[in-house]
């Protein structure tokens, strides 16, 4: 397994830059890249680290999803699986004993977005842009989107954005609370080690407890709706549109869906 799909640096003894590196299919997930991501969690925490900035490689893209090519061919239960791992990656995340910014320099869509909602805080370059673009594909979002993304901008916004694919730029993101903070372009990472140092000299217990405290409200119905998305996600891949979503895409034309 290669870590080199995620890059690791050690910014100061408590804070480590994650970079997904796959810049040339725009840093998308595929299983060896949650591999490498879980197996960099795990040394972070042996580490020690307390605050991990996560971003992508290159100018363009934060992650522009999990990769279309990798699941155009999954049966439905492959994909529940791969939606089931996906999503325990990214609670690793979000239950991180520590820390967790995601520095967003360009697409961040699909797996994309989810992966920086699994995070604590979103800090998004100008030229960020979000979105679930899932149901042009034929499929839902499988790694926690239907969940985090009604819990951070409300039901209704959910619905909108999920089942109109829209990509939002980073003002809207701004304004709907899924970014925290917007900066120039290529700034992200920097201002998000800003953001770690100041938080890097507050209490850590305290911190970890608080953001303990912060995601207990998510607990309870999170499981059961994550569980209900990956099922899901899973029964898309039964499903004529998901073949013929996936090859339009991979294929570089526009997708004709039957409704079957
Ligand atoms: N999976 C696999 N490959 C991807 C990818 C993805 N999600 N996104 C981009 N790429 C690849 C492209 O296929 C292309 O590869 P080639 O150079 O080999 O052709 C390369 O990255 C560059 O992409 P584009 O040429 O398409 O770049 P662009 O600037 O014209 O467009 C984009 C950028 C709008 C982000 C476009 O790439 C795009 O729409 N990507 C797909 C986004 C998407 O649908 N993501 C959701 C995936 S499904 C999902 O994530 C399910 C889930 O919840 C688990």
């Amino acid at each position: 397994m290669s870590e080199s799909l995620v890059l690791y640096e050690a910014h100061d003894e408590h804070t480590a830059i994650l970079t997904i590196n796959r810049p040339k299919a725009l840093n998308a997930l595929n299983p060896a890249v949650l591999e490498a991501l879980d197996l960099l969690l795990t040394r972070c925490q042996q580490e020690g680290i307390r605050t991990i900035i996560l971003t992508g490689a290159g100018p363009k893209a934060f992650v522009a999803g999990a990769d279309i090519s990798a699941m155009a061919d999954l049966t439905a239960t492959e994909a529940e699986f791969f939606a089931r791992s996906g999503q325990a990656v990214l609670d690793r995340l979000a239950s991180y004993p520590g820390v967790v910014i995601a520095a967003v320099n360009g697409f961040a869509l699909g797996g994309g977005m989810e992966l920086a909602m699994a995070c604590d805080l979103i800090v998004a370059s100008a030229n960020a842009r979000f979105g679930q673009p899932e149901v042009g594909l034929g499929v839902i979002p499988g790694f926690g989107g239907t969940q985090r993304l009604v819990r951070l901008v409300g039901v209704q916004r959910a619905r909108e954005l999920v089942f109109s694919a829209r990509m939002i730029k980073a003002p809207e993101a701004l304004q709907l609370g899924i970014a925290l903070e917007v900066v120039e372009e290529g700034a992200a990472v920097t201002r998000a080690l800003a953001l770690a140092a100041t938080i890097g000299g507050k209490g850590p217990v305290a911190v970890r407890l608080a953001k303990e405290a912060i995601n207990s409200h998510l607990d309870g119905t999170l499981a059961e709706g994550l569980s209900a998305e990956a099922r899901l996600f899973g029964r898309c891949f039964k499903t004529a549109d998901q073949d013929e979503g996936m090859a339009a895409f991979l294929g570089k034309r526009a997708a004709v869906f039957i409704n079957g």
